[in-house]
């Protein structure tokens, strides 16, 4: 019988500089109060110097090969999986294994927003199972900062997002009764305009035009309908849980630990309720880091396990939803 893969290690990395929603407040009009009654969020971290998606990754993957007991030799795929690629191509993923001084080891970048570190999961874990690869290095890295428009235009984008990086070394599970149970994948590109990020397109000549970063609707950044956004949030989230327990047999009574991703803790909030989760069983650090996209489920579950949350036998949920619309969960006997 092919062996379940499981996670062997974790790491986890967010630049230094601590940005508050008062500083916020400071360079376009917002508050505090606004932005803490609204999404949960206390504070986000934003690079300061020259800095990308890789550089956090880097430092992620060092640490989730100490915990792991390897070295970047061991490793013979790296997936990585982001939203703010370095630079536009060639993929983040090949500078990511470069910096990391791995071998000629296949490597690709996974674009799915707020589902891309599952994605990446469930992609890893296939060619694991298929003897493709035997340990592989799963990165979800971000830098938002410099593509907001920190003004009142861009307020509701832009008091949400946040840096951080977040990696895992997947391989065989040293138990058979231990392991990643099963992985659900959706995507709907009906709603992509809901959420998105237009410039620079391919499909214009140039791709970005200096009148895309003015006007009222600038192309050039993020854009969002968010009640809109919010209303799929609560539905997809419950749905996607239940399809990944019920894959296995299990109910929501034996749920031990769900890490959803964090877009907004009013979401993860209205998830616990309709799952009728017990008090602790929720993990949430949206309030220190704000949304870090593809990275924010790897901070959240390597904070988990750092700080015994996520332990030994515990029936584990990792469970996202985003642009797209994309959506996905994965189940873990840990
Ligand atoms: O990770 C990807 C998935 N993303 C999500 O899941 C996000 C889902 N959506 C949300 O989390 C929420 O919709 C937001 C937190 C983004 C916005 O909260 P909301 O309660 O839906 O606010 P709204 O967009 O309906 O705006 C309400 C008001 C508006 O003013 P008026 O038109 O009522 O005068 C906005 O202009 O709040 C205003 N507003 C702000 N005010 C202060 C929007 N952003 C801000 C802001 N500070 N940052």
């Amino acid at each position: 019988m092919v062996a379940r893969t499981h996670i062997l290690g974790m790491g986890h990395a967010v630049p230094d500089n601590v940005v508050t929603n008062d500083d916020l407040a400071k360079v376009m009009d917002t508050s505090d109060e606004w932005v803490q009654q609204r999404t949960g969020i206390r504070e986000r971290r934003h690079i300061v110097s020259d800095c990308g998606a890789t550089d956090l990754g880097k430092i992620a993957a060092e640490q989730a090969l100490d915990a792991a007991g390897l070295t970047i030799a061991d490793i013979d795929l790296l997936v990585f999986a982001t939203l703010s690629p370095d630079i536009d191509w060639p993929a983040s993923a090949t500078l990511l294994a470069a910096k990391l001084g791995a071998g000629a080891i296949p490597a690709f970048d996974v674009k799915n927003q707020c589902s891309g570190f599952l994605y990446a999961l469930a992609s890893a874990d296939v060619l694991i199972r298929a003897g493709r690869a035997r340990h592989a290095l799963v990165v979800g890295g971000e830098i938002h900062s410099t593509g907001l428009d920190l003004t009142t235009r861009g307020r509701d984008v832009a008091v949400i997002f946040g840096d951080g990086a977040g990696a895992a070394v997947l391989g065989p599970s040293p138990d058979p009764e231990r392991g990643l149970l099963s992985t659900h994948l959706h995507a709907d590109g009906k709603f992509a305009e809901k959420l998105w990020l237009e410039g620079a397109a391919s499909r214009s000549r140039p791709r970005i035009k200096l009148e895309d970063l003015g006007g009222d609707d600038p192309v050039a950044f993020p854009r969002m309908q968010g009640r809109y956004v919010f209303k799929h949030a609560v539905t997809r989230f419950p749905e996607v849980i239940h399809e990944a327990l019920e894959a296995s047999g299990f109910t929501k009574d034996d749920l031990d630990v769900l890490i959803p991703h964090q877009a907004n803790l009013r979401i993860n909030e209205f998830v616990a309720a309709a799952l009728e989760l017990g008090e602790g069983k929720v993990v949430n650090n949206i309030d220190r880091y704000g949304n870090t996209t593809a990275a924010s489920i790897a901070i959240a579950l390597c904070e988990a396990v750092r700080d015994g949350r996520v332990a030994e036998g515990k029936l584990v949920c990792l469970a996202a939803f985003g642009a797209g619309f994309t959506w996905a969960s994965a189940l873990f006997r840990w």
